[in-house]
């Protein structure tokens, strides 16, 4: 094996993790029942990427209001909580630590999930995206603004959510705070018109995400709290006007007031010749500013993963598509192993196929070039 960084171990939280390769967050839209509940299918996909330093969930919701696409898995019943126990019985039977994502998709929804009301936002416009129904992609619906009280009810959503995923066996929770969903329609102004002290500065925007923060710090605490953001994000928003000002500030006071198990910063997927305010390079532009366990994403190779851990610019790199296709990835990186592709149109619903049947190494082909 490699003596490099990035396959050496690393702290977060309550865990000593084993490398410093995370599975990044994704929803498979798997959960194919009346409960969206995860099933054992979900913990056999889930245990077969044990070897993971840490495992991200699919973005689970923390209410049914919070669910924007079909069959995603939830963490606000019963039945959802039973169906994770199975998953992390076999994910730690394995050795694995897994942390369990909270979702609100806020108006990225429609009113199918919705038993035909509007979706809930920060404010009343349409996303203008689609979300995935029974009858296939359909356009967003309008959403109508969350009232000052309720904002408070969603925040103990998450709290909920929170506490359930430790019930059920998690390690941890990441709050989804990237992409575009109901923490980002509070954070951005192209979003967020209110008058209350959700809305307006900065500050006032950054009040939901930092409420939801502390409400899950109190029920869980600190060291099995992350959070994910996307500071450079286009996918439905079009961010902030004043995008660099409004992420120092988060993250400056995610530095100086918090000891989060780790921050999540996802690199822009976009192209973002147009949006001269959102930094090119999340990475380079934020990092410097937290001190803490540090996890950067996005369109990395093992190459870079490699380079980010050893230079100390990040102490861990998840990977979504490549782990999706590759359940022994460490292992494969680590000798510098041939990779499967991963397939696209098996991503998001269907069954085992593109999901558990990924070959493993069984022929190990090294790259010596
Ligand atoms: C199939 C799929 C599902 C995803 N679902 C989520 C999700 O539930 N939550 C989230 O924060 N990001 C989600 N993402 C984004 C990934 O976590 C990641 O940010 C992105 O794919 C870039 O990383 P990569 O280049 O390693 O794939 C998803 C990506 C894919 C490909």
């Amino acid at each position: 094996m490699s003596d490099q960084k990035l396959f050496t171990p690393v702290t977060v939280g309550n865990n000593t993790l084993t490398n410093r390769l995370a599975m990044a967050p994704m929803t498979r839209n798997r959960a194919h029942n009346e409960a969206n509940a995860p099933t054992d299918l979900h913990a056999e996909y889930y245990s077969q990427r044990a070897s993971a330093g840490l495992i991200l969930s699919e973005g689970s919701q923390v209410s049914q209001q919070g669910m924007g696409y079909i069959d995603t898995a939830g963490i606000h019943s019963k039945e959802q909580v039973k169906g994770w126990k199975t998953v992390l019985d076999r994910v730690h039977e394995k050795g694995g630590v897994m942390y369990c994502q909270l979702w609100h998709v806020g108006r990225v929804s429609h009113a199918y999930f919705q038993d035909g009301d509007a979706p809930v936002s920060s404010s009343a416009k349409n996303a203008g995206g689609k979300s995935f129904t029974p009858n296939g992609f359909e356009p967003t619906a309008t959403p109508r603004a969350l009232s000052t009280d309720e904002v408070v009810e969603v925040v103990e959503e998450f709290r909920r959510g929170a506490r359930n995923a430790i019930d059920a066996g998690f390690d941890g929770v990441q709050i989804h705070g990237a992409n575009g969903y109901l923490v980002e329609q509070f954070l951005h102004d192209s979003i967020n018109d209110r008058t209350d002290r959700y809305g307006g500065s900065i500050e006032n925007r950054a009040r939901f995400l930092f409420e939801v923060l502390n409400a899950v710090i109190e029920e869980v605490g600190a060291e099995r709290t992350s959070l994910r953001l996307s500071p450079s994000n286009l996918m439905n928003t079009d961010n902030d006007s004043q995008s660099k000002a409004l992420y120092e500030y988060v993250i400056r006071r995610l530095d100086e007031e918090y000891e989060l198990a780790f921050l999540e910063l996802v690199e822009p997927l976009a192209d973002l010749s147009n949006h001269e305010h959102l930094a090119k390079n999340v990475l380079d532009t934020y990092g410097p500013l937290y001190n803490g366990v540090l996890m950067t994403n996005g369109d990395y190779s093992r190459e870079e993963a490699i380079a980010i851990v050893e230079e100390g610019k990040a102490d861990m790199v998840s990977f979504a598509k490549l782990f999706l296709a590759n359940p022994d990835l460490p292992k494969r990186f680590a000798i510098n192993a041939e990779l499967n592709e991963p397939d696209t149109a098996t991503f998001y619903g269907g069954g085992e196929e593109g999901y558990t049947d990924y070959p493993f190494l069984d022929e190990v082909k090294v790259n010596t070039e």
